[in-house]
């Protein structure tokens, strides 16, 4: 069927869809007229054999995936990924050790194992701690005469020093694990000159440090989850290379989703006073959540059929890629009243920001919550009346929503 909306050749990993916007209206065409939607890519642009994956957009089928691994496997990489024309089977390979691409039974066993990290009493115990951070980091950036980059001043530090209290980094080494961090992402972006070697040497670095962590832990133990986590492995229920990727990957889901809800939280504020002023006076709990919701940090991820299918009415082929476009799923008119308002009473708010609730539904959601809320608190008490100073600039990336630079003065 001919879409309109999407002109021949139009990719929603292509990196520079996402650098000028996120493709909304391309989405709401494609909920109404074609759901379900193969779009064509060159030969081997994901390193695959296939030409192109499937587009999902509407929120009921985006659940619907996410909550059958087994027609729908995460196991061949859940990177929907274009940027990379020549991604080796090694890397493939390796990524299969990271919890969001394995498939049950494995999965059910690790997450079982990492969950231990992520229960309600141990966020909660790093409340007081990220409260101070927050405060400190708005009252650092308060000092700032003239404008300055809300991203890089704000939003960065607050998601790395919760991964760092969370896995236990001493404050001496923090430095090297944001380095090391901010390394590994947004290498899409020109603009960051990070090479892919750079990249994985990054991620080499963060598991090595992660192992160190873990030897030190057995000798001394602590209470925090590389300790709950080495004691799973002393029981063989983890093994020592699962471990140094769930580290790995706590460093990436953690780090740039959280700081890009941030951002474009506060942009929205900025460019919804309205929401702003009632934040200032009633600070709903509701909030967090639009601005997930809003922001949809995460564009998408993707799984690949085990076996031939249908989905929306349309027939998915084993080993077709599909990919879950949570951005879309987020404004479908099915689900939200006034799906593109900013409304941060908005209840439900039964959003996909993340994941389709499935089993591999975000570990880190009550900790992004939580930093989503520390951190407009303290910047409502502090500073509210922080203006913008030009637009925001976008990252280049296949599959997320950021912002790189989002330049702001105190009113
Ligand atoms: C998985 C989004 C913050 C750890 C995911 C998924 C999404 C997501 C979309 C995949 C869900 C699926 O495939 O069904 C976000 C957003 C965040 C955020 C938007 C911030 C606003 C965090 C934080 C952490 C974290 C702070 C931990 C420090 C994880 C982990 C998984 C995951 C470990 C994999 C779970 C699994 O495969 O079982 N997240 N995330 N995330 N996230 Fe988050």
């Amino acid at each position: 069927m001919h879409c309109p909306a999407l002109p021949d050749g139009f990719d929603f990993t292509d990196p520079d869809v996402l650098h000028h916007r996120v493709p909304l209206w391309e989405f709401a065409e494609l909920r109404r007229s074609e759901p379900v939607r193969w779009i064509p890519q060159p030969p081997g642009v994901a390193g695959f054999d296939d030409t192109g994956y499937w587009a999902v957009t509407r929120h009921a089928d985006v659940k619907y995936v996410s909550t059958h691994p087994e027609l729908f496997s995460s196991s061949l990489n859940t990177a929907i990924i274009r940027f990379n024309e020549h991604i080796e089977r090694d890397v493939i390979d390796a990524q299969r050790l990271i919890l969001l691409n394995m498939d049950p039974p494995e999965h059910t066993r690790v997450r079982q194992i990492v969950q231990r990290g992520f229960t309600p009493r141990s966020i909660r115990a790093l409340e007081d701690r990220l409260r101070s951070r927050a405060e400190a980091i708005v009252a650092r950036a308060r000092t700032r005469s003239g404008p300055f980059d809300f991203v890089t001043e704000v939003a960065c530090e607050l998601p790395l020093q919760a991964i760092a209290e969370l896995i236990g980094v001493p404050q001496e080494d923090r430095g090297k694990i944001f380095d090391w961090s901010n390394k590994m992402i947004a290498y899409d972006d020109p603009e960051y000159a990070i090479t892919e070697e750079v990249g994985a040497q990054s991620a080499a670095e963060i598991i090595a440090y992660a192992m160190n962590m873990a030897a030190g832990r057995k000798r001394c133990p602590a209470r925090d989850i590389v300790t709950t986590l080495v004691a799973a492995e002393d029981e063989g229920n983890l093994n020592s290379d699962e471990f140094g990727f769930f580290v790995l990957m706590l460093a990436v889901a953690g780090n740039e989703t959280t700081r890009n809800a941030i951002t474009h939280g506060m942009h929205a504020f900025l460019t919804h006073p309205d929401q702003w002023d009632l934040f200032t006076r009633e600070r709903p709990s509701t909030t967090a959540e639009e601005i997930v919701r809003w922001a949809t940090p995460v564009n998408a991820f993707q799984r690949t059929a085990t076996q031939d299918t249908e989905l929306g009415g349309v027939r998915i082929g084993k080993g077709d890629r599909v990919g879950l476009f949570y951005a879309s799923a987020n404004h479908d008119p099915e689900v939200f009243t006034a799906p593109d308002a900013f409304d941060i009473t908005r209840d439900p708010n039964p959003h996909l920001g993340f994941g389709g609730g499935g089993p591999h539904y975000c570990l880190g959601k009550s900790l992004a919550v939580l930093e989503i809320d520390l951190i407009f608190h303290a910047i409502a008490d502090a500073m509210p009346g922080l203006r913008a100073a030009d637009a925001p600039r976008r990252l280049r990336s296949a599959w997320i929503n950021g912002v790189k630079e989002l330049r702001v003065t105190l009113g």
